[in-house]
């Protein structure tokens, strides 16, 4: 099913659950002018309160993941226009990072080509990041004369190995996909006619979840990390409190009844079977 709402540079389409996010610009293989930023900034509002969106993916239309800011539409038609280079500076931050970091269900970033520059930033705030093995990568700033501005050297502090990313940073060098996989740039990659399938059966195992603790799950994961102990502490105990206080399913309760009481199945090993989906 697709959404009623049509936008310029993006596409959206639902299926059991999994609303795919499509970056729709394959002539300039999905690069991300001003316009393709409001639109990202839209759909991102939109699907976080969406009741058919069960997982998001984002990925690219064509043979391209993202290659990155549009170098003529995002940088040099801005270069003498400061109030619209604020405004699409926003959204692009906005929606590539701080929406979807903390989008309120799991994101998996499905990297189906390209994925250059810019671009590294929604990959990494994906919660789960697939590649196609012969997707090709690449911090390709020093090679037309800037660094990895915006938050993408912040975030690669996140993602990547000190060494692994100056090494990047600094040669320029393309990557492919089976090398991201084996720096945990990407959770896994697969061959390319095998990726939209891997996906699915990814965003269907986290849809067998309590969708309310997913949410939790995610937020005190990625936003501890950068709380001191004393702080984390606490949040995680106000967290847990307002989880078993707004959780619809009662998860926690209805977990361990089915393991002490019912002794139906084994947490350690799978989840407990949900009654209201
Ligand atoms: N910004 C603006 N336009 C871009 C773009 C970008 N980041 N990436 C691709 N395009 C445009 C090209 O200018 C070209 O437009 P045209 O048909 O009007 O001339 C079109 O997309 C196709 O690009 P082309 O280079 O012919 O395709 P390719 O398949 O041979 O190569 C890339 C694809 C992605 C390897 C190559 O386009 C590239 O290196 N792009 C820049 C990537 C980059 O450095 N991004 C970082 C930005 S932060």
């Amino acid at each position: 099913m697709t959404t009623a709402k049509t936008y310029k540079t993006v596409k959206v389409e639902r299926e059991e659950g999994i609303t795919w996010v499509i970056l729709n610009r394959p002539e300039k293989r999905n690069a991300m002018n001003p316009q393709l930023h409001y639109d990202m900034l839209d759909v991102i509002v939109e699907l976080e309160t969406d009741d058919e969106t069960r997982v998001l993916v984002l990925t690219g239309a064509g043979d391209s993941w993202c290659a990155g800011q549009d170098l003529r539409e995002f940088f040099r038609a801005l270069d003498d226009k400061p109030a619209e280079r604020r405004r699409a500076g926003w959204a692009s931050q906005e929606w590539r990072w701080r929406r979807l970091f903390t989008f309120p269900k799991p994101t998996i970033a499905m990297v189906n080509g390209y994925c250059f520059g810019g671009a590294f930033t929604p990959l990494i705030a994906c919660d789960f990041a697939v590649a196609a093995e012969d997707a090709i990568f690449g911090l390709s700033e020093i090679n037309w004369g800037i660094f990895p501005g915006g938050l993408v050297s912040r975030v690669l502090a996140d993602a990547m190995c000190y060494r692994d990313a100056v090494y990047y940073i600094l040669t320029g060098d393309p990557f492919d996909g089976k090398k991201a996989a084996e720096m945990k740039l990407v959770n896994f990659a697969v061959p390319r006619a095998k990726l939209r399938e891997e996906t699915i059966k990814l965003a269907k195992k986290l849809m067998e979840k309590n969708p309310q603790t997913l949410r939790a799950a995610k937020e005190v994961y990625k936003l501890c990390r950068t709380m001191d102990y004393a702080q984390a502490e606490d949040y995680m105990a106000a967290k847990g409190t307002a989880l078993r206080a707004t959780d619809p399913e009662k998860g926690r309760e209805e977990g361990t009844k089915q393991f002490l009481d019912e002794k139906k199945y084994r947490p350690g090993l799978g989840a407990y079977q949900r009654r209201a989906k």
